[in-house]
């Protein structure tokens, strides 16, 4: 991994707000590298996360103000929202506690898939806007329908507004039986699942539609390229209101843009 560097002056204080293999992947680059005081941030939904060798802050902040407070405690002097496209109110909270303290901040996210023309996507805005898409008896050409529910075990409640298809649901973690629409399939299992994983389910539960977040990135894109060969349409969730921030898309880049505002501190405070 990246080589130790040292440094002759105080280390900038950075918060990275986590949850994502682009956020781990900036961490591995700070871990050896003096020149800053970095601070890993996690909500604490996943159980067993990764660390990395760098001080880690498990929990929310609570709210702007929670964050204000914890940004101000800390001295921390420039802030990387590398949480997941769909963490929408800690990006939102961090554009406000950022302008609010004039701090910078940078957005650091993966780019989001792009249909090809051997796809058959059907975008929706929201959740609540796909599961109206397979409630609205026009709105989709097979009822009952075998539905792939893949936007995660804790976005299944817009769905019972569509009780009448048959969904699968795939997670490591039991999700809330009182979220779930009616005719749900649980199939517990822990990924990542490749190519080959994803045409044998989808083949195996006769999967007429499959809906997905928008998340971009490699991990979860085995399940977008079964769906395009086996010609089967996509619900595609299409990504909130993107950040204000400056916006990178690799680890590498942050770190450049992280070094920008470390030299301009250290020149201002010589
Ligand atoms: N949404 C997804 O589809 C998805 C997928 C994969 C991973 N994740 C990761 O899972 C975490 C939670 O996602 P979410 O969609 O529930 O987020 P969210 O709706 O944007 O955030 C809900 C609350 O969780 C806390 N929080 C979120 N990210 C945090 C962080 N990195 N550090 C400290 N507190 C954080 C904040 O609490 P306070 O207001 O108390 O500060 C925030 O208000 C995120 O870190 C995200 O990167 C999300």
């Amino acid at each position: 991994m990246s080589s130790v560097v040292h440094s002759a002056v105080q280390p900038f204080p950075v918060v990275i707000l986590g949850g994502t293999t682009e956020a781990a992947s900036l961490c591995r680059h700070l871990e050896q590298d003096a020149r800053f005081n970095a601070t890993l941030s996690l909500a604490g939904v996943t159980r067993a996360p990764h660390l990395p060798d760098l001080p880690v802050k498990i929990g929310g902040f609570g709210g702007v103000q929670g964050l204000k407070n914890w940004l101000q405690e800390n001295g921390i002097r420039a802030v990387v929202d590398a949480t997941h496209p769909f963490a929408a109110t800690m990006s939102h909270n961090a554009a406000t506690a950022c302008t609010d303290l004039a701090l910078p901040l940078l957005r650091l996210e993966r780019p989001a898939w792009q249909p090809t023309e051997q796809d058959n996507w059907h975008a929706a805005a929201s959740l609540a806007e796909a599961a109206m898409a397979l409630a609205n008896p026009g709105g989709w050409d097979k009822t009952p329908a075998t539905v792939f529910l893949t936007t995660g075990r804790k976005d299944t409640r817009p769905f019972q507004d569509a009780p009448r298809h048959h969904y699968i649901l795939r997670s490591i973690e039991p999700p809330d039986e009182a979220a779930l629409p009616p005719h749900t399939t649980l199939i517990t299992a822990r990924g990542p699942f490749g190519l080959d994983d994803e045409l044998r389910l989808l083949r195996a539960y006769e999967v007429d539609v499959l809906v997905s977040k928008n998340s971009g990135g490699d991990a979860t894109f085995p399940k977008i390229q079964a769906a395009r060969i086996l010609n089967i349409p996509v619900i595609m969730i299409e990504r909130p209101h993107p950040s204000p921030a400056p916006v990178v898309a690799t680890a590498e880049n942050a770190l450049q843009w992280l070094l920008r505002h470390q030299s301009a501190s250290t020149l201002r405070d010589v």
